[in-house]
């Protein structure tokens, strides 16, 4: 069962040169809580993705691998991977939003990877832009934006005309100007 992981492989790449991406997935990045769950969305422009079945892939950096994680037919009956686990992998449709959702619970470290679904659609194989999962067992604090400090205010060179033009903007230097023409 070489060959599959090697033609999505292809397939991707040509996937990758499409102006216009059909299938198209958010949030492009999650990071989330070992053991928590996590949901991705797969929405399809201008098409019913309600009526057609939708194969869900990820590739593991751990592994250099792509892994079949399920696909889910038109009536939504799910068909896993051998190694996935039936109970923490589950697809919604979402008809309204002609949107697919995977959903993700009991994230376990092996979970990280990129998610992609994929659909076959008029003799194509369409890949969504892809969702990169990043598992961590405490979320980054989030910081708010501190002010950045302004740079010291030194006239100590003239490296560009546009540190230049910045100083002018607000209170100027006196010697700024008379620096900077050189
Ligand atoms: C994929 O496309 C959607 C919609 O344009 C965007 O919100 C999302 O960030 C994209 N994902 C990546 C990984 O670029
Ligand atoms: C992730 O959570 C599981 C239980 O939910 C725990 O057994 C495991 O040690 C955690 N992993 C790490 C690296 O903390
Ligand atoms: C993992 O999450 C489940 C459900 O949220 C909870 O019942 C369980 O105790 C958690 N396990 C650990 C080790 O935190």
């Amino acid at each position: 069962m070489e060959w599959p992981w090697l033609f999505l492989y292809l397939v991707l790449h040509i996937a990758g040169c499409q102006k216009t991406p059909i299938l198209f997935q958010t949030p492009g990045r999650i990071i989330a809580l070992n053991n928590s769950t996590t949901e991705i969305f797969c929405t399809m422009k201008s098409e019913q993705l309600s009526q057609l079945g939708v194969y869900w892939y990820r590739w593991s950096q751990k592994s250099q691998d792509f892994q079949y994680i399920l696909y889910a037919t038109v009536l939504n009956k799910h068909t896993h991977g051998n190694d996935i686990d039936k109970g923490r992998f589950t697809v919604t449709k979402e008809s309204f939003r002609n949107s697919q959702t995977l959903r993700i619970s009991g994230l376990q470290h092996l979970d990280a990877g990129t998610y992609y679904c994929t659909v076959s659609y008029n003799s194509k194989l369409l890949i969504g832009n892809g969702t990169e999962l990043t598992i961590v067992d405490v979320l980054p604090t989030t910081t708010k934006p501190t002010e950045k400090t302004p740079p010291p205010k030194k006239p100590s060179g003239c490296r560009s005309s546009g540190t230049a033009s910045v100083k002018r903007k607000g209170r100027a230097l006196p010697f700024a100007g008379h620096l900077c023409k050189m």
